[in-house]
């Protein structure tokens, strides 16, 4: 504590009487927890100036632990003068990526991670990344060193001046280059930002950009409304909210990837149709339920296929074709849906085991229903041919809440 020390270095230092002595080192000692309190302030005011960003930057990352370090000086050197801080969102990458993050922030506390476990999607992992932060101004960009961090800082001053929402980073205005991509990667992104357009404007050029800055306050407006599907953040945050977002777009040259590999595959396609089919008619059928039921018709023709198969060369009776044509379809049924609509959770190892026992218990009780359900139609004049869609209606329904509950662990579409 500090009134002995003072006391003591008092005694020790003068030959003053003991009565001067005892009101000089109170006052001493008054005077230096003062002097304490006051410099605690500073000190206190100064980490927290430090605290408050003005603005946040989240990094979606999957398998970048070779990219994240590089990435982190560039950031540090494109916005010095700017109160940052920055969080990686790793989807628990094999390469360590966050171990590879946790080590930078042990130098630098602007830096941190979430690590999420179980989940994969580029979408989800931005918004995430996005509610875990704070600051005014938040910017979202991809870890490979393709986006172009020293246009951050002209987003920036863009946002401040006011009146527009989101600042994007953009290869289709002037000035503005796609780099080393071969003619199909360009033609793929062509057509998916003219397929946009029936959910974002058409003046927005380059809706597929994965670069931009928004304020908080315009994505808190519309976080509720996103669908957090897939790749395409920014084709989701345009298609929701009932305000319009203002915008701008400025012009970089994307860059080739620094290290590791795109994780940019044929289920992104299908991830991002699910995105359009949900800002669509989200609002009245869960685009899961369509991936889901346009899986299920697959199912169909692949259960008509086995049973055609075993069947119609006298290979088993009727009754014991359909059984196993079914089973298979679900088996089918289950793997399909475990890859596409449920990618972003995807079952493995031996939870996929239990997860196909699941499927397979919901399915039959499922397919109970569909003849049940189809039967009561039928004996109650209904035509054969309604009586048989709506047993089969019924039974989808069915097999997707149950499923996307017990096999897949969701309680909602
Ligand atoms: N957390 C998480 N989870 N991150 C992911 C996932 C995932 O499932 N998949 C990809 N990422 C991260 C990558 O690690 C990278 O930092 C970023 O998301 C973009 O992934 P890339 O694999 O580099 O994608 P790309 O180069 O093909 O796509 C880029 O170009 C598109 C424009 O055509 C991205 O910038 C897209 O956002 C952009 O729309
Ligand atoms: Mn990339």
């Amino acid at each position: 504590m500090t009134p002995p020390q003072t006391a003591e270095l008092a005694s020790t230092s003068t030959d003053w009487p003991a009565t001067d002595m005892m009101v000089d080192s109170a006052t001493t000692a008054s005077a230096s927890i003062s002097a304490v309190d006051r410099a605690v302030d500073i000190a206190g005011d100064a980490d927290r100036a430090v605290l408050a960003r003005e603005l946040s930057i989240v990094v979606p990352t999957f398998n970048e632990s070779a990219n994240v370090a590089e990435l982190t000086r560039r950031l540090g050197e494109a916005l010095r003068g700017i109160a940052w801080e920055l969080v990686y969102v790793d989807d628990d990458s094999p390469d360590h990526t966050a171990e590879a993050v946790r080590q930078l922030a042990q130098n630098d506390a602007r830096v941190r991670v979430i690590q999420r476990i179980g989940r994969r999607g580029l979408s989800s992992a931005c918004v995430e990344g996005v509610l875990a932060t704070s600051a005014p101004f938040v910017a979202v960009m991809d870890a490979d060193l393709q986006h172009d961090e020293r246009l951050l800082p002209a987003m920036l001053q863009t946002l401040r001046r006011g009146g527009l929402d989101i600042a994007i980073g953009s290869r289709y205005v002037d000035g503005g280059q796609i780099g080393e991509w071969d003619e199909q990667r360009a033609t793929i992104s062509r057509l998916a930002t003219r397929v946009s357009h029936a959910v974002v404007p058409a003046a927005l050029k380059d809706p597929m950009s994965g670069f931009f800055m928004i304020r908080r306050e315009a994505f808190m407006d519309r976080v509720h409304s996103l669908s957090a599907l897939g790749f395409k953040i920014l084709v989701d945050l345009f298609a929701s909210g009932t305000q319009p977002l203002r915008f701008i777009e400025l012009p970089y040259a994307f860059r080739a990837r620094h290290a590791g590999q795109s994780k940019l595959d044929s289920h992104v396609a299908w991830d991002y149709g699910m995105l359009l089919i949900d800002k669509l008619i989200g609002r009245w059928i869960p685009a899961r339920f369509v991936s889901f039921g346009l899986i299920g018709s697959a199912g169909v023709i692949v259960h008509m296929a086995v049973l055609a198969a075993l069947f119609k060369p006298g290979l088993v009776s009727f009754q014991l074709g359909q059984a196993l044509a079914a089973a298979v379809a679900m088996v089918f049924n289950f793997f399909v849906n475990n890859l596409l609509t449920y990618r972003d959770q995807r079952l493995r190892g031996a939870r996929l085991l239990r997860g196909l026992a699941s499927f397979m218990l919901v399915c039959s009780v499922g397919a109970v229903a569909n003849v049940g359900v189809a039967q009561f139609l039928f004996s109650h004049e209904q035509g054969w041919v309604p009586a048989a869609l709506i047993g089969i209606v019924v039974a989808a329904v069915w097999n997707f809440a149950t499923s996307s509950f017990y096999t897949w662990g969701r309680r909602s579409g």
